[in-house]
């Protein structure tokens, strides 16, 4: 079995933030008129470990389980086999406590945001809203905090009298991103968070959330199918096929060498990545990871 790899200068004192042991799970689909019951293992064995402040990237092929481990790690399902431990505590532990107390660790951004909005209401009352749902905080400060976030991600106060559908896609993705972090999670999923934005704007939004990282101490699990995203943003890297995690290790050494045949095949297919990126962009993967203190 591949061994888990510990990431990040706090590797080696505290625990991890997130720590999945063997984890798998199945979809059963029962019979129906014309089909007969199957079961799909989507998450198979999977084992990995992020320390605090550092992104943990996970990619392969369409269908290879990333969004199913993304589901699991937010809680919206339990691993029918292995543990998940979130800051400590299993997801069980902290979904005891209630949804809205794990809302405040853990938060997703999904690939489309317009899903996850009011097509009917303003920006800035859903942001409100929110944040009201979980500080007991004066209108006026909501508002401040509102203000203060949008700026974070970039957006004049403006955006909070827009509607969802008067938002550019990169807009729209970084109001996702600020009503994530407006409860100050301490972790974020991030599932294909720029996988419908066009190239120019995938750049923006990824260079935004390497420095939201860096202000709020945020720990990522950054999921795409396109290695060129994921090279460019993590510490360390999964690769999943088939439900499980075939290769894992630190970016650069993954990126340079893959030891495991599907990821070799998988960065060979994408141009200007994987062990195309020896030489300059090496040092700088390297130079990245070093100075978060892994190296
Ligand atoms: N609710 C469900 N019921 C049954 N099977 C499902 C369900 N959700 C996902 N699956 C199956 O589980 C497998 C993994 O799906 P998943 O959505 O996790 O893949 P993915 O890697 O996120 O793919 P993509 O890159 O296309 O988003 C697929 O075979 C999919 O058909
Ligand atoms: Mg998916």
């Amino acid at each position: 079995m591949l061994q888990p790899v510990l990431t990040g200068a706090a590797a080696e004192n505290e625990p991890p933030m997130i720590e999945v042991r063997d984890v798998s799970h199945v979809f059963a689909t029962p019979r129906g008129l014309f089909r007969r019951a199957s079961a799909v293992r989507a998450v198979n064995g999977v084992s990995f470990e992020v320390a605090r402040g550092c992104t943990f990237g996970i990619v392969g092929e369409s269908g290879c389980g990333k969004s199913t481990l993304a589901s699991l790690l937010i809680g919206d399902r339990i691993p029918a086999v292995g543990t998940i431990r979130v800051a400590g505590e299993t997801v069980q532990a902290h979904l005891a406590r209630g949804r809205k107390s794990y809302a405040r660790t853990i938060q997703m951004v999904a690939q489309d945001p317009f899903g996850t909005m009011d097509p009917r209401q303003k920006v800035g009352p859903q942001i409100d809203e929110t944040l009201a749902l979980h500080f007991p905080l004066s209108r006026a400060d909501r508002r401040t905090r509102t203000a203060e976030m949008l700026r974070s991600v970039g957006l004049p106060d403006s955006v909070c009298e827009k509607m969802p559908h008067q938002l550019s896609g990169g807009q729209r993705q970084r109001v996702a991103i600020a009503r994530a972090l407006i409860v100050q999670p301490q972790i974020l999923i991030c599932d294909e968070p720029t996988s419908a934005l066009d190239v120019s704007i995938q750049a923006q939004v990824l260079n935004l959330l390497l420095r939201l990282q860096e202000k709020f101490g945020l720990t990522i699990v950054l999921i795409s199918h396109d290695i060129r995203v994921i090279g460019h943003m993590s510490h360390a890297i999964g690769v999943m096929n088939a439900g499980r995690m075939v290769e894992q290790g630190r970016a650069a050494e993954v990126l340079c060498c893959p030891r495991n045949a599907y990821s070799r095949a998988l960065f060979d297919a994408a141009p200007g990545a994987g062990r195309l990126m020896c030489g300059a962009e090496e040092s700088a993967a390297v130079e990245k990871v070093t100075r978060k203190g892994i190296a």
